[in-house]
C-alpha cells in the first residue's frame, strides 16, 4: 500500500493509507457529498480534467492536498471544446487506469458524469468569452475556449470547491479560466501549477501519446526554441525576429506547421506594451505529423 501525503493551508500534515476514491457519477451525489465535508468545516479543491492522467495532472492533485483537507477530481472529455473535425472520438479514455493512479495519492472523490448529466438535452447555453480568449488558440480553434469555459463553470457550481487547480502548461485557458471565475464572481481561487517536462524538456500532455517513436524524438525541439525566443525576450532583442527564426528551426526539424510563436502580456495575454518590467510569456503551438502541440514559459 502507498501512502499519501496530505497537507492544508493551516500547515495541518496527515498520512493516509491508498485507497479508492468514491466514483460518483452524478452532480446531486457531488453535492451531497462536498456538504458533508463543508458541515465538518473542512475544505475541499478540485482538479478538473479529461483523464489520460499524466504527473502532470498527479501533481495538481498534490497541490490540492496542499490546500485543502480534500481533493476532487472531474475526468470528463468536454465534447463542446472540440471541433466536429478534432480528436473528441479517439481521445484516450483510461478511467480505470486513471482511479489507480488517484488511488495512490489519497484522492477522495472522482466525479466522472456522463454527457447527459453535464450537458442536458435541449440545453443552449454558453459562456462568451473576450479578454485573454482573444487570438492565440482561438485564431485556430474558435470553438475551444466557450466549450472550455462553459464546462469548468459548470464544474465549480456542481462541486463548490474553494480551490480549483489547473496546469500552467495550458497557460491561455488558465488566464481564460481566471478572467471568467473574476467575471461571473464565482466564489473559488484558481490556483496554477507548474508545467511538469519529461526528462528531455517535452511538456507533459495526453496527446504526446499520439507522436510516433520518431516524433518523439523531434518533439523536444519546442521546448528548445521556446526557450531561445525567452532569452531574447529577457534580452529586450528583436523578438518578432526570434519568433520567425524559432518557426523556421521547427519546420527545418520535421514540424508540419507552426500555429503560432508569440510573445505576449504574461496577464492579459495582449500583446507587449514595452514598458520596463512589464511581465511577458513566450507561447507557441506547432503540428508534429498528425499531433498538436503547445507549449509556454515565462521570460
Ligand atoms: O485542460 C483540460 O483538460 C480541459 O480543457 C478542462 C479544463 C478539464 C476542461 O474540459
Amino acid at each position: 500500500m502507498s501512502e499519501a501525503i496530505r497537507g492544508n493551508a493551516s500547515g495541518d500534515v496527515m498520512v493516509e493509507k491508498n485507497r479508492r476514491p468514491t466514483i460518483v457519477r452524478t452532480i446531486a451525489d457531488l453535492r451531497a457529498r462536498v456538504a458533508r465535508w463543508r458541515s465538518a468545516g473542512e475544505t475541499v479543491a478540485m482538479v478538473p480534467t479529461m483523464g489520460a492522467l499524466h504527473d502532470g495532472h498527479l501533481s495538481l492533485v498534490e497541490e490540492g492536498f496542499r490546500r485543502a483537507d480534500h481533493v476532487v477530481v472531474s475526468i470528463f472529455v468536454n465534447p463542446t471544446q472540440f471541433a466536429p473535425h478534432e480528436d473528441f472520438q479517439t481521445y484516450p479514455r483510461t478511467e480505470a487506469s486513471d482511479v489507480d493512479k488517484l488511488a495512490a495519492l489519497g484522492t477522495d472523490v472522482v466525479f466522472a458524469p456522463n454527457a447527459l448529466e453535464m450537458y442536458p438535452l435541449g440545453n443552449a447555453t454558453r459562456i462568451e468569452l473576450g479578454g485573454p480568449a482573444t487570438g492565440l488558440e482561438s485564431d485556430f480553434r474558435p470553438h475551444f475556449f466557450g466549450g472550455v469555459a462553459t464546462i469548468v463553470a459548470k464544474l465549480i457550481i456542481a462541486c463548490g470547491p474553494d480551490f480549483a487547480i489547473f496546469g500552467e502548461k495550458d497557460y491561455q485557458q488558465l488566464a481564460v479560466v481566471r478572467r471568467m471565475v473574476g467575471d461571473l464572481t464565482l466564489p473559488v481561487t484558481i490556483v496554477g501549477g507548474e508545467t511538469v517536462r519529461e526528462a528531455d524538456g517535452l511538456a507533459m500532455s495526453s496527446r504526446n501519446a499520439y507522436l510516433s517513436p520518431e516524433e518523439r524524438a523531434t518533439a523536444p525541439r519546442l521546448a528548445e526554441e521556446m526557450r531561445r525566443v525567452a532569452e531574447v525576450a529577457r534580452r529586450r532583442g528583436d523578438v518578432a525576429a526570434a519568433c520567425e527564426a524559432a518557426g523556421r528551426a521547427l519546420i527545418e526539424a520535421g514540424f508540419r506547421q507552426i500555429d503560432y510563436v508569440a510573445v505576449r502580456n504574461a496577464a492579459t495575454l495582449a500583446a507587449p506594451s514595452g514598458e520596463a518590467g512589464e511581465p511577458l510569456r513566450v507561447l507557441m503551438a506547432a503540428w508534429l505529423g498528425r499531433t498538436r502541440l503547445i507549449d509556454n514559459c515565462a521570460v
